[in-house]
């Protein structure tokens, strides 16, 4: 049977370890490691998205239902414009993300494309401006129907159809 003494020390010591050695006990370690967040400490060392999406649920509390995600199917879900997490989209050259989705409110109309730059995956941000979307890594620009307006990137994005029935915006594939 081997004992603790034989136990071979680590040549590597990591930050926990670092911590433990200045006298640091392991609940004092999880408190530092929780402290400044409400949330489940398995997400502390996740980086916030740039614009967070509220989850679907209701539609009362979240402004969001049915579909955001393709990987579970066909997109299809509807925003609902008096929710605060959608009603900037009331205002032009206002924009939000919706999971993997950008939607503007254009000049002419609300407009939902795959916001997942062709180039490397960059995020597109709507340009009142010039109106058109600009990517946010390598500033590639894509019309309001997807296509490219300015490179890097070659191949457009996706297009969703939007439909506007009072305060309800509906966003399908
Ligand atoms: S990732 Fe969008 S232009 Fe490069």
């Amino acid at each position: 049977m081997q004992s603790e003494s034989l136990k071979t020390a680590p040549t590597v010591v990591n930050r926990a370890e670092f911590l433990r050695n200045l006298g640091l006990s392991t609940s004092a370690l999880m408190a530092l490691y929780c402290m400044g967040t409400l949330t489940s400490c398995s997400k502390a060392d996740d980086p916030a998205p740039l614009t967070p999406t509220p989850t679907p649920g209701s539609g009362t509390s979240t402004g969001l239902t049915g579909n955001i995600d393709k990987s579970k199917g066909v997109i299809d879900f509807t925003l609902d414009l008096t929710n605060t997490n959608y009603s900037r989209l009331k205002t032009e050259g206002e924009f939000v993300q919706v999971g993997e989705i950008v939607v503007a409110n254009t000049k002419d109309t609300l407009v939902a494309l795959t916001n997942v730059c062709t180039h490397q995956s960059g995020q597109l941000q709507y340009r009142k401006a010039t109106n058109d979307f600009e990517c946010n890594v390598h500033q590639g620009q894509f019309n309001l129907d997807g296509t490219v307006k300015k490179g890097p990137p070659t191949k457009a994005v996706g297009v969703f159809k939007t439909a506007l029935t009072g305060n309800n915006l509906r966003v399908t594939a």
